[in-house]
């Protein structure tokens, strides 16, 4: 009979509380999640760090790296630029997937929850196991595709309006906040693409550019690989660069329809 419990050492229990100096002024409570690889039978934890947000700075991110620095160095979680470009800093913030670097603490009035992407692999506290996201990255080829030019004639032309169907896709960071935050993703992760790689895939597709559509359409013609979306938005609703996945799926889909009528 199926069981539709949890497994005992995916509950989450209470953890730490760090309490800020008694000279602070300004202070915000920041619960994060936490589980340590090397204690794997010890359950996850929400510890509870209190940040004084005038030593701080203004963004989610500024706070993680405080905690780091000054209250808790265990604490582990991914960044890079800073500033929204690399993707990195994706986590789960206030229940909504975004960027910790540009997510101001000021929009969150109460306690911020931190939780890493959800439905993936944990690998430690706020860093989640994207592996499977980068090979189903991978298989549907993101780079360009043509015959080298010919001798003399070095640059691929594309018109101003060729150029324009590529805007809305190539801002795209990978940083994976639609495709964790689509109930078909969470359900069949490992056959469906996700709102990321199919908008990857997309933006290969409409490149005037590229010389092998037909073969990336044909790719994604599958129940799983494309048709598990059922346009819940989730991913747009989510994508902290203002991007429309579900939108990039449509076109897929309408693109596989032409063809075939
Ligand atoms: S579409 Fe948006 S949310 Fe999805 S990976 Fe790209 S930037 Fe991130
Ligand atoms: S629109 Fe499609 S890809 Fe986006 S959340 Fe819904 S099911 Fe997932
Ligand atoms: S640190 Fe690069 S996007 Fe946040």
């Amino acid at each position: 009979m199926v069981e539709f419990t949890l497994p005992k050492n995916s509950k989450m229990t209470e953890g730490k509380t760090h309490k800020a100096s008694s000279m602070a002024k300004n202070t915000k409570i920041f619960a994060i999640y936490r589980w340590d690889p090397e204690n794997p039978e010890v359950n996850p934890r929400l510890d509870y760090y209190e940040v004084d947000l005038n030593q701080s700075g203004t963004m989610i991110l500024d706070a993680l790296m405080y905690i780091k620095d000054k209250i808790d160095p265990t604490l582990t979680f991914r960044r890079s630029c800073r500033e929204g470009v690399c993707g990195s800093c994706s986590m789960n913030i206030d229940g909504t997937n975004t960027l910790a670097c540009i997510k101001p603490i000021s929009e969150i009035k109460d306690t911020v929850t931190i939780y890493p992407l959800p439905h993936m692999p944990v690998i430690k506290d706020l860093v989640p196991d994207l592996s499977m996201a980068y090979e189903q990255l991978a298989s549907v080829e993101p780079w360009l595709k043509a015959e080298p030019p010919k001798e003399g004639d070095q640059e691929r032309l594309q018109t101003p309006e060729e150029r324009a169907k590529l805007d809305g896709l190539w801002e795209c960071i990978l940083c994976m906040c639609c495709s964790t935050s689509c109930p078909s993703y969470w359900w069949n992760g490992d056959k469906y693409l996700g709102p990321a790689t199919l908008l990857q895939s997309y933006r290969w597709i409409a490149d005037s550019r590229d010389d092998h559509t037909e073969e990336r359409l044909d790719h994604l013609e599958d129940p799983f690989k494309l048709y598990r979306c059922h346009t819940i938005m989730n991913c747009t609703n989510t994508c902290p660069k203002g991007l429309n996945p579900a939108k990039a799926i449509g076109e897929i889909k309408k693109k596989i329809a032409l063809k075939k009528s």
